[in-house]
């Protein structure tokens, strides 16, 4: 019979880790929603004990998630970590504590400055400790691909006595060769007692681009879950792409003898919504998500897929959600089409929050003839950067520019007290006097270090989408989006954006 690999999805916490890729809570359910749409096995929603946001996170998916999908909350191997996961998942049905410490020698001398004894110690200890809590307990080992053998077994056999119900086995500095990280998941099979009464977890990063074959083979040597997240987000260079992990399982279902259950025709969308959400764009050759994934140039090659689409396509666009709806809205459009097209990208919304959104349409519709797909997200994320308390809200902006004038910007800020200020600046360029008039009044330091510009749709009237990554003084990075019709206005809302985020962060 087939094994089920079950999918434990960790964008809403590992993916989240990315520098600058962080997210609100509004925003993490419009991703947890479309995980379920997925319908991924396992949702890892958060570190409840890093900060009141995550806690709320783990809360909120969870009574979203319902019966349909496991909910986790990352802890170290520390007791006032675990009272705190449980407590944002008291009222989850189906909750998980994920609990671990680190078991390579770097980590346990370097790290932790402990002995490989007291590593032991405290790995049953955390395990034992959470199941006072759930039930579902899963030990992750880190920093296990760069361990000793015989005493990661030794760990996982201890943890899988006190127990635990997975085992999480993480490439954490994506270190590993696919084939010896394989050698290793065999080595824990054939050497932990009890092992087949437990789920064997494989979780790896891709700072050697190898994340998705390192997964794979995990798989092949008795891994029956995989971790992952959209697009690979995660520490560093990332995590396994679960669109990547997923379809390769896919395609090789007879020979691996496996599968999964997740609805691969959500993932174009689900893609997307991450991206724009996050701000961290596809590269276009992305394997199964990037724009030129399905797109053939050479001659040979469209001859080939012309003649059978199968001489160069291994996926069916179809199966992984490609073109599935062409629908553009107009200033025609009633409540029920832009609630279609709202709920098939992913964004579900009723009632009033339905009619402030429909507003919002309208007032786009007028400026611009056609709305796609594209423009809407645009909209959506707009306002869901809004949603937190911002410290500064963008009331209007002026710039005077030209052949020979100096370019001149004026802005003007409303604060959360709602007072109004206004500064004036000029600099080389339109943006760089806009920036400085805003510095003027949003007094932070910061250190803007990437700016880029890309047209949300097609045509002239197509919404400009500005992202900017601005580092603070302690060197923490953060990402600001803004679009508007008018590219200068969308350069000062990313720019706000940003700061806003960073003076949330500060206090
Ligand atoms: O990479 C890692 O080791 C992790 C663990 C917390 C699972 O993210
Ligand atoms: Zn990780």
């Amino acid at each position: 019979m087939s094994t089920k690999i079950n999918i434990f999805d960790t964008t809403l916490r590992d993916g989240e880790q990315s520098p600058g890729a962080s997210m609100n809570t509004e925003e993490k359910l419009v991703v947890a929603r479309q995980l379920l749409r997925l319908k991924v096995d396992i949702i890892e929603a958060g570190f409840p004990i890093s900060s009141p946001g995550d806690f709320e996170s783990v809360r909120r998916v969870g009574e979203l998630a319902g019966d349909d999908a496991v909910v986790c909350g990352l802890t170290r191997a520390v007791e006032k970590d675990i009272d705190r996961a449980a407590e944002a998942l008291k009222a989850v049905k189906r909750p998980r504590i994920q609990t671990g410490i680190g078991v390579s020698e770097s980590h346990m001398r370097d790290k932790l400055r402990i002995t490989p004894e007291q590593c032991i110690e405290r790995a049953i200890h955390c395990v034992e400790y959470a199941k006072k809590y759930v039930e579902d307990v899963q030990f992750y080992a880190e920093d296990a691909g760069r361990s000793d053998y015989e005493f990661l077994a030794k760990v996982i056999q201890a943890v899988v006595k006190a127990g635990a119900t997975v085992v999480n086995i993480p490439d954490t500095t994506g270190y590993s060769l696919p084939w010896e990280f394989g050698q290793r998941i065999k080595y824990l099979m054939e050497h932990v007692d009890g092992i087949e009464n437990v789920t064997l977890s494989v979780h790896c990063h891709n700072d050697l681009g190898m994340a998705t074959a390192l997964s794979m083979e995990g798989v092949r040597n008795g891994a029956t879950q995989v971790e992952c997240t959209i697009n690979g987000l995660g520490e560093r260079a990332g995590n396994t792409a679960m669109e990547e992990v997923v379809m390769a399982i896919r395609m090789h279902e007879a020979e691996l003898n496996a599968h999964t259950d997740i609805n691969t025709r959500e993932f174009i969308k689900a893609s997307k919504l991450v991206s724009s959400i996050t701000g961290m764009q596809v590269q276009a050759n992305k394997a199964i998500v990037g724009a030129n994934a399905f797109a053939h140039s050479s001659g040979i090659h469209q001859d080939g897929v012309l003649k059978k689409r199968d001489t160069y396509e291994i996926i069916n666009p179809a199966d992984v959600g490609v073109n599935q709806s062409q629908i553009v809205l107009t200033a025609r459009s009633g409540h029920a089409a832009l609630k279609h097209r709202l709920d098939d990208l992913g964004y579900v919304y009723e009632g009033e929050e339905l009619d402030a959104i429909y507003q919002a349409f309208l007032e786009m519709a007028d400026k611009k003839k056609e709305v796609y797909d594209e423009d809407l997200e645009s909209l959506i994320n707009e306002r869901g950067r809004n949603v937190e308390e911002a410290a500064y809200v963008l009331e209007g902006a002026q710039i005077s520019c030209g052949f020979p004038l100096i370019p001149t910007a004026t802005v003007t800020l409303r604060d959360a007290h709602g007072r109004s200020h206004t500064a004036c600046e000029y600099g080389t360029g339109p943006v760089d006097a806009m920036y400085k008039a805003v510095n003027k009044i949003v007094d932070v330091e910061n250190d803007l270090s990437e700016f880029s510009v890309s047209s949300v749709t097609r045509g002239i009237d197509a919404l400009g989408e500005v992202t900017v990554r601005v580092t603070a003084g302690d060197g923490t990075a953060y990402i600001g989006r803004g679009a508007d019709g008018d590219i200068i206005v969308s350069s000062t809302k990313a720019y706000l954006n940003a700061l806003n985020r960073l003076i949330a962060n500060k206090h």
